[in-house]
């Protein structure tokens, strides 16, 4: 008798994970800030409009970092799931080079209609395997309650932080992201736009061991020091820390990205809603105001069994109508320029948005994008321990710049000596 239990068990259970509805996509996300919700509405009704595909929702860490290596570990195991990817628009090279997302030449996408700078990181050896999602840009939070204007200079932000300290005003007069992780090499790449300087030079060879490089760690280092105005505690501080410094009214100024702006103006959570702004994160005179481009990317697992279904979700997730939905829930910037060109679209994306239509396009055009290469994962983590390093006050900033040159240059060497061998 025994004997036949176990095969009737089975079967059963591989009847119980075939959905009857048809077929089952998995997407899994991140669910920073207002994020989660609007998508949740948003997947419930897509599966009115298509009863024969279910959504899986899986929620990811905030972290990046974690993230990639969650997603890392799924696909380079040949997972069929997930199905739909929402990708950091610096892992789109890394992972379409090793095969484990679908170009998407085979399905109809309008690309016009896109800011070409949000495509171009998506595109790897000419073709396109991701589509934008929402656009993210660094931004400067500042209290209109304590200054009458966003200080124009690095310089003048620096003043007033260190003023309203000491005046005992606030507790801290910047906050940022220093953890060890994606978040510091955006914080980094903010700065060092501000002396005029980058990551890679246009050779794509590491640029960071300059003058512009040293004085952005410098006075990032001093900022957190004894007579500084970011507190130490930041070094292991992530978006959400940032946020909720701010919005429980301790700091002066605020580095982050546009999802905080609506939970910071929520009456019932924050202490400054109805006393902040925007601003971009001002430059140097040697420099520019410079803003990290991120943000997220939809794409398909070359393994999954649904490309059909997962393309359907994406395309109903890109729609112009989710799009601003997604702005007024969630604040994050649209990636279509259809929606700031068409009059009527713009007129409802200026209602959405914490800043004009107008001058968000300006900011997501001239966002300045981390290297997009494979390696880009390697290459961040060797500034993240150096960078980390020199702030936590581990190594001087001259040997931090020199190690992580040192580093990157072997990462970049190794690649190229692949690539002439393959
Ligand atoms: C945001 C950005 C992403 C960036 C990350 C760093 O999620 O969209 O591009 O890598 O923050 O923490």
């Amino acid at each position: 008798m025994v004997k036949f239990v176990l095969p009737i068990c089975l079967l059963t259970a591989v009847a119980c994970t075939s959905d009857p509805r048809g077929k089952t996509i998995v997407f899994p996300v991140s669910s920073v800030g207002a994020e989660a919700d609007v998508l949740r509405a948003q997947i419930a009704r897509f599966e009115e409009e298509r009863p024969d595909i279910r959504v899986v929702l899986r929620e990811t860490p905030d972290s990046a970092d974690q993230r990639h290596q969650l997603y890392v570990q799924w696909l380079a195991a040949g997972a069929g799931d997930p199905d739909v990817l929402q990708l950091d628009v610096i892992w789109t090279p890394e992972f379409a080079s090793a095969g484990w997302i679908l170009p998407l030449g085979a399905f109809e996408i309008d690309e016009t209609v896109f800011f070409p700078g949000t495509l171009r990181a998506n595109r790897w050896r000419g073709e396109l395997y991701a589509i934008p999602w929402f656009v993210d840009v660094g931004m400067l939070y500042w209290r209109t309650d304590k200054l009458d204007a966003p200080p124009a200079t690095l310089e003048e932000l620096e003043q007033r932080a260190v003023a309203a300290k000491r005046r005992g005003e606030v507790e801290h007069g910047l906050v940022w992201q220093g953890a060890r992780y994606e978040g510091l090499v955006c914080v980094f790449l903010e700065h060092l736009g501000a002396f005029g300087g980058r990551i890679l030079d246009e050779k794509g060879r590491p640029a960071v061991d300059t003058e512009p490089g040293r004085q952005a760690l410098e006075f990032l280092r001093r900022s957190i020091g004894e007579d500084g105005f970011v507190p130490r505690a930041v070094l292991t501080w992530q978006e959400e820390q940032t946020r909720f410094a701010f919005q429980s009214g301790r700091a002066l100024f605020l580095r982050n990205w546009p999802y905080a702006y609506p939970l910071l103006q929520d009456p019932e959570e924050s202490e400054v809603a109805g006393k902040f702004a925007v601003a971009p994160f001002p430059g140097t005179a040697n420099g520019a105001p410079t803003a990290a481009l991120g943000g997220s990317q939809l794409a398909i697992n070359a393994r999954s069994r649904h490309p059909e279904a997962a393309f359907a979700l994406i395309e109903y997730l890109i729609s112009p109508e989710r799009m601003l939905e997604r702005a007024r829930a969630a604040g994050q910037l649209p990636p279509r320029r259809d929606l700031y060109d068409d009059p009527s679209l713009a007129a409802e994306l200026a209602e959405a948005l914490p800043i004009p239509p107008d001058e968000a396009r300006r900011v997501v055009e001239a966002a300045v994008p981390r290297p997009v290469t494979p390696v880009y994962t390697e290459l961040s983590s060797v500034l993240q321990v150096w960078l980390h390093r020199a702030l936590s006050g581990e190594v001087g900033t001259d040997e931090a710049l020199r190690e992580a040159t040192d580093a990157m240059t072997d990462v970049l060497d190794r690649t190229t000596a692949r690539r002439d061998a393959s």
